[in-house]
């Protein structure tokens, strides 16, 4: 049973029959090798808890319903990404690092089915035929010794783990992380290689991409570490590359997400800079420099025209969506004072929820707090992607969660924003923590007309839920409460993929 294992993964295979040994009836181990629980400790804030990163990889059909029903026209899957690191890491930057693994829950005629599994890169392949991390971080690039790489494998100094997020374009399910290639994966989660777009080379992309609301094209961004500009990529609804022109910056800028109206890719372009002189010094790669300001680009979606606008400097990770209205760009966003990498203690004040307007004829930008409450990962009903919204679907923390100096992006209780008047309607989930929300569409009874998938993490039992919220009735009981088979650590982001 051993033969083609090697002498360096036999204590892996050991673990593994030790892991499996502990699985609940019913639930089967992916594959041996790859089931072995993860023993290692990190102590870092994000590797912890519920940050820490889980081993086995498994399948499990009709997941237990704890509260609720399952809707039995809800027919796709719900499926998230998150960094879950197999090796002790040399050093971890949040939310910056990573292996990739995607969960999944499947749904169809009433009943749930859950699959989680690493996204098979070449960076972890290479570290799996060492039996160690061998990459250096996000923050702290790692030379790497050549002897341990093959030909074609990443040369580093960090990995590309494609932990970010899970998209579905043209047919495509892709893994992604940011500023290199993507990596397609099937519908049950195996890995089937680096990204082409219809060309004869791997895509490199980043996490977050904006789809156009009328022609239905993928547009994308790729930084550079090195060089001050970013690449944009426009995608065909099939999911061919059609077009990709760069975008010259004041220096080589990291750039996570950004946003799209029916006539303008818009750049919010923060002063967060990388610079390898400080690396070299051992200082973070990636520096925060405000005297730069923020600079917000306005460019045609064809490349033919860019115009840049001022404002001050604050930091964006996420926007929740922008769309054009009377002659304004509207921007719901989560505004950061600053650039905070790796630990930071959460604080229930900040960062927060932000609509920014451009006046189109004069430059002028506006921008105002929507709601005072902490908050990250803003969603809205993905249908409506560069289209007016006012629903922002985003989590916050409360003091119903009993967690002493949780650090950033911890959360418990779920909003509903309505961003045009400030209204906010919550679930809290108590002692539970929880991430982003996915939209899931029902109907065609308006912009709420839907559910929220939601995972939430029972500190007290030790258990993972995925949780569905009636969108129209965010404060209502939960539609359904899903018991996970395994507990599902925090992750980044996840999308809804229909069935079809
Ligand atoms: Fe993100």
């Amino acid at each position: 049973m051993v033969d083609g294992i090697t002498r360096r993964h036999f204590h892996h295979f050991l673990a593994a029959g030790a892991a499996t040994a502990a699985l609940a009836p019913g639930i089967k181990p992916a594959m041996a090798l790859e089931t072995a629980n993860i023993i290692w400790t990190f102590d870092n804030p994000h590797l912890t808890g519920n940050f820490a990163p889980i081993g086995p990889e498994i399948d499990a059909t009709d997941l237990p319903v704890i509260a609720g029903r399952i809707p039995p026209d809800l027919s796709g899957a719900y499926m998230r990404n998150g960094p879950n690191p197999l090796y002790k890491p040399n050093a971890f930057t949040y939310p910056m690092d990573g292996d990739g693994m995607v969960h999944a829950v499947y749904f169809d005629n009433g009943r749930a089915r859950y699959r989680n599994r690493f996204v098979q890169t070449p960076s972890l392949a290479a570290e799996r035929r060492a039996g160690r991390a061998i990459y250096g971080s996000f923050a702290h690039p790692m030379q790497i010794d050549p002897k341990l790489l093959h030909p074609g494998d990443p040369q580093g100094p960090f990995k590309n783990g494609a932990f970010i997020n899970i998209i579905q374009h043209g047919g495509h399910l892709l893994a992604l992380n940011e500023s290199t290639t993507g990596f397609e994966i099937t519908r049950d989660l195996d890995t089937i290689g680096e990204w082409k777009a219809g060309t004869d080379k791997p895509l490199r992309l980043g996490a977050h991409n904006r789809r156009h609301p009328k022609t239905g094209a993928l547009f994308a961004i790729n930084y550079s570490h090195a060089e001050p500009t970013v690449q944009i990529h426009q995608i065909d609804a099939s999911g061919t590359l059609v077009n990709s022109f760069p975008v010259a910056l004041a220096a080589p800028t990291m750039i996570h997400d950004f946003v799209l109206t029916e006539r303008y890719i818009v750049l919010l372009v923060c002063p967060a800079v990388f610079d390898s002189a400080a690396a070299q010094q051992g200082q973070s790669f990636l520096q925060w420099r405000p005297a730069m300001g923020t600079r917000i680009g306005l460019i045609a979606l064809d490349g033919s025209t860019t115009r840049w606008l001022d404002a001050d400097p604050f930091f964006v990770f996420h926007f929740a969506n922008a769309f054009e209205r009377g002659g304004n760009i509207f921007i719901d966003y989560v505004k950061h004072e600053s650039l905070a990498l790796g630990y930071a203690q959460q604080t229930q004040k900040s960062p927060t929820l932000h609509r920014m307007m451009i006046d189109l004829a004069t430059g002028k930008v506006g921008d105002a707090q929507v709601a005072g409450m902490v908050t990250e990962f803003p969603r809205v009903n993905d249908a409506l992607d560069s289209l007016p919204t006012r629903f922002v679907y985003l989590p916050t923390l409360t003091d119903t969660l009993l967690l002493s100096k949780p650090p950033s992006a911890t959360f418990n209780t779920m909003m509903k924003v309505n961003a045009e008047t400030g209204d906010v309607v919550r679930h809290d989930f108590g002692n539970k923590i929880a991430g982003e929300a996915v939209f899931i569409p029902r109907g065609t009874n308006g912009e709420d007309d839907g559910y929220l998938a939601v995972y939430a993490f029972d500190q007290e039992q030790q258990t993972s839920d995925l949780v569905l919220l009636d969108a129209a009735r965010v404060d209502a009981d939960p539609v359904a409460m899903i018991r996970l088979p395994q507990r599902v650590p925090q992750g980044l982001h996840g999308n809804w993929i229909p069935k079809n």
